[in-house]
């Protein structure tokens, strides 16, 4: 199997960090070398990156997602942002509310798929209270938090959720059918 396949087939949410062992730096580097590789709406590029190590922020962060421990315990996060000033113009309410969230749920997903090749666990938070994340982050209003991925090397090995069958999934030509023609 390639490696590329390998790396979508072992990715999963992974809550639990090994304590006191922080994510180098060039690893870092490389989870958002690839993040920026991500595509955007019409090339805005309105992805941009937090990155948050300090513990007063990730605890405020945590509480901010409704208390979820992963923010707080994860060495370092990433909260991906949309910056809407850069798509707003060309696109309005259609670039703010919805390109935004998609140019930034790619780029998070690049970070995650480059977790898994660095052997580090993530965990990508949506649940959160998007005016307190704004506050604690001191984003500008145009700035929407997309979503928070807590990052470690991993303490646990979940196992992985099954997923509802493919052929319940698919469909061909209209909704209403599941069967190939032959
Ligand atoms: C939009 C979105 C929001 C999510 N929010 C959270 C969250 O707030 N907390 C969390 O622990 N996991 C969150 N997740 C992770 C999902 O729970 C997880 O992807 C799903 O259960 C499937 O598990 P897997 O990714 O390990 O295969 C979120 C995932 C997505 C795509």
């Amino acid at each position: 199997m390639s490696e590329f396949y390998d790396i979508i087939k072992r990715r999963k949410m992974v809550r639990q960090y090994i304590k006191d062992k922080p994510i180098p730096q060039e690893i870092v580097d490389k989870l958002i070398a690839n993040a920026h590789r991500a595509p955007s709406a019409g090339h805005t590029q309105v992805q941009e990156f937090i990155i948050v190590q300090d513990p007063l922020i990730k605890e405020k962060l945590s509480e901010a997602a409704l208390n979820q421990e992963q923010v707080y315990d994860a060495p370092l996060s990433i909260v991906v942002c949309a910056n809407t000033s850069r798509s707003v113009g060309r696109y309005g309410k259609r670039g703010r509310e919805f390109y935004s969230i998609i140019d930034g749920a790619f780029a998070s997903m690049l970070i995650l798929l480059t977790a898994v090749n660095e052997g580090i666990g993530a965990c990508f938070v949506g649940a959160f209270l998007d005016d307190k994340v704004s506050e604690i982050l001191e984003l500008p209003k145009y700035v929407k938090p997309i979503g928070i991925i807590a990052l470690g090397f991993p303490a646990e090995d979940p196992s992985k959720f099954k997923r509802i069958d493919i052929s319940k999934l698919v469909h061909y030509e209209k909704y209403s059918n599941q069967k190939q023609q032959k």
